[in-house]
């Protein structure tokens, strides 16, 4: 056997650091893998562990409950498959709470933690009635979000414009004539619906300063998407002909 082979497995990040035991945290990885594996690149398990690790980073910075905001954020779309089964009928956000309250409870979460992590989850979408309140709760809703821009987000809204069989771009595009789930339902349209406001709504100051910065390299990208797809000339040498 070659050393290489001798040595155990490597650690993911989230394993190397797990506020709630290497075991229970696999376990919920595994709980929520099992959950989030048919929502594809848009909100699949890795859209889970990005979360995670990134509410662990600000969690960090902001002196919260690790534990609580681990298995918020492990849970938080356990319930999205039921939101895209019923088209928008169902909130994932409280469907996840639902799933997640039966799975707390099987694990021996105390009532008090159960508690605070069901807030987290109900309250991590923006578009439900539900404020986060508590401060894991908001830093849920910072990492949630940050996830849906930056290069990331540009990635998501591709692959999702691509679902849908959208065009590539469309700078043109008017927002309030066009409609999602159509061909001008594009990355580009995506961003001046949506994702352009992501970071007005951030809670938390580190939350603030990422969305800033994730949010200046979208514009650049779609500065960039729209220079190649006209053709801008690059610069003339000097003394150069058309
Ligand atoms: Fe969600
Ligand atoms: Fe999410």
């Amino acid at each position: 056997m070659t050393e290489e082979k001798k040595r155990p497995a490597a650690k993911t990040t989230a394993q190397q650091a797990a506020p709630l035991g290497e075991e229970l945290t696999a376990r919920l990885f595994a709980i929520s893998r099992e959950y989030c594996e048919a929502e594809g690149g848009c909100h699949g398990p890795d859209h889970t562990e990005r979360v995670y690790n990134l509410c662990l980073h600000i969690g960090r910075l902001m002196g919260a409950r690790l534990d609580i905001l681990a298995a918020a954020a492990l849970l938080h779309d356990i319930g999205r498959r039921h939101e895209t089964l019923s088209q928008g009928r169902i909130c994932h956000a409280q469907k996840s709470a639902e799933l997640a309250r039966a799975i707390l409870a099987g694990l021996g979460f105390s009532a008090e933690m159960e508690g605070a992590i069901l807030h987290c989850i109900e309250a991590h979408r923006y578009r439900n009635d539900k404020t986060p309140e508590s401060l894991e709760a908001k830093i849920l809703f910072d990492a949630d979000k940050l996830d849906s821009i930056g290069a990331i987000g540009i990635g998501r809204a591709f692959l999702f414009a691509g679902q849908v069989g959208a065009r590539l771009h469309n700078q043109d595009v008017d927002v309030d004539s066009t409609s999602s789930y159509t061909s001008e339902d594009t990355a580009y349209r995506e961003f001046l619906v949506k994702l352009c406001k992501v970071k007005g709504k951030m809670l938390t100051p580190e939350g603030k300063r990422l969305a800033a910065e994730r949010h200046e390299f979208m514009e650049l990208f779609f500065k960039r998407l729209e220079k190649e797809i006209h053709g801008s000339p690059a610069p003339q040498q000097a003394g150069g002909q058309p």
